[in-house]
């Protein structure tokens, strides 16, 4: 696997934009305020700055949720022609923007947009007593889309203008749950999409795929579906599903008839200590899927030879999976959306790089019994 991030485009094409890293994600829903508070008291998250009316923005209310590395932006309209309001009434809560921190947004801008993106916003700027920020939008699969920031000429932690750090929501008590950074942002495509979608993050921007799950190895006696990772070759790491035709409803065919087409799936969080931060979640009131006990006979057999407290994960539920570096332990929560939509997963790598291929199919056999029990199977 190569580390470059930057590649020669088609002949003729600029290289394709320089990532820096992730920059936020920003969700759009219903009502922000109860979204955040959330999100804050159940997953460790600490309000970090607010734009409303009270900061003289007229037209929605956004909050900076940060925990580690991560940065969340919860907004939602305050007005019904607002395309917020457009996006929940289709949609329900969902996320909006997967936003990339760059060196130059209106050199990515074009770059991307050179090589067929759709361009959703052209480059414009921000700016306070902060300095200047330079934005540009393209879009990806569904309504989503990329925002490229370019913070060179801004200074301080501040969102964007603005945002204010005043009167911030106060941080729930509980305990530390200690996420560090997004490990890795999952996408539900259309079905025979996969190979276009793959095809557009490689000749947009550059990223290669880094691995491929057939529908052979990805499914379960009810339903299949099939996965290519891709990534910029340093951080940004996307995997993208579309659903294969099984005996019952796909998840991800759910996923789109319940969320009205593509979108994000699940977003997944690191941690340096799995068992910690789930117990905090639990704690805090996280419910998270259900694995059956069956899995841990097997798991077992699979993980032969590595040392893992296995009454703790059995305890909580942490799936865990090997590859040839190493091995890893994830979880994932219930749907986090009242439409069957979003989830997050808790990660902590010990040298493995893969996503959990090994537990896809007892964490399928888990969804598809939630699945179920909404009468959708
Ligand atoms: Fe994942």
């Amino acid at each position: 696997m190569s580390t470059t991030a930057q590649v020669a485009g088609p002949s003729g094409t600029a290289p394709a934009a320089r990532l820096l890293g992730w920059d936020c994600l920003e969700l759009w829903v219903g009502n922000a305020r109860t979204s955040a508070g959330f999100l804050m008291s159940a997953f460790g998250f600490r309000c970090t700055a607010y734009a409303g009316p009270e900061t003289g923005v007229r037209d929605k209310a956004s909050y900076v949720l940060e925990q580690g590395e991560v940065r969340l932006v919860v907004s939602a309209a305050l007005d019904p022609a607002s395309p917020i309001a457009e996006h929940v009434r289709r949609h329900g809560d969902g996320v909006h923007d997967l936003a990339w921190l760059v060196d130059d947004a209106r050199g990515a801008f074009e770059a991307a947009v050179g090589r067929v993106a759709r361009p959703v916003r052209e480059p414009w700027t921000e700016g306070d007593d902060g300095g200047e920020l330079v934005l540009a939008q393209i879009g990806t699969y569904g309504e989503t889309v990329h925002t490229f920031v370019d913070r060179t000429r801004y200074e301080g932690r501040r969102l964007e203008p603005g945002y204010e750090a005043d009167r911030l929501p106060p941080t729930p008590v509980g305990p530390e749950v200690g996420l560090r950074a997004i490990d890795h942002v999952v996408g539900n495509v259309e079905q025979g999409r996969l190979e276009d979608w793959v095809g557009f993050y490689a000749e947009v921007l550059g990223f290669e795929p880094m691995l491929h799950f057939s529908e052979d190895q990805i499914s379960t006696e009810y339903s299949a579906l099939a996965s290519t990772v891709v990534w910029d070759g340093k951080q940004i790491v996307m995997p993208l599903n579309e659903p294969a035709t099984g005996r019952r409803k796909s998840q991800i065919a759910e996923y789109l008839d319940a969320y009205g087409g593509p979108g994000v799936q699940h977003i997944a969080l690191r941690t340096d200590d799995i068992v910690a931060s789930v117990d905090a979640l639990v704690a805090r009131g996280v419910r998270f899927m259900e694995v059956p006990a069956s899995y841990y006979e097997e798991a077992e057999e699979r993980l032969a030879g590595v040392a893992l407290a296995w009454d703790d994960l059995r305890r909580l539920g942490i799936l865990v999976d090997r590859d040839s570096e190493g091995h890893l332990l994830q979880i994932f929560t219930e749907t986090v959306t009242d439409r069957p939509a979003v989830f997050f997963e808790i990660i902590e790598r010990r040298g493995a790089r893969g996503f959990g291929e090994g537990n896809f199919k007892a964490l399928f056999e888990a969804i598809e019994r939630d699945q179920a029990r909404r009468g959708n199977l």
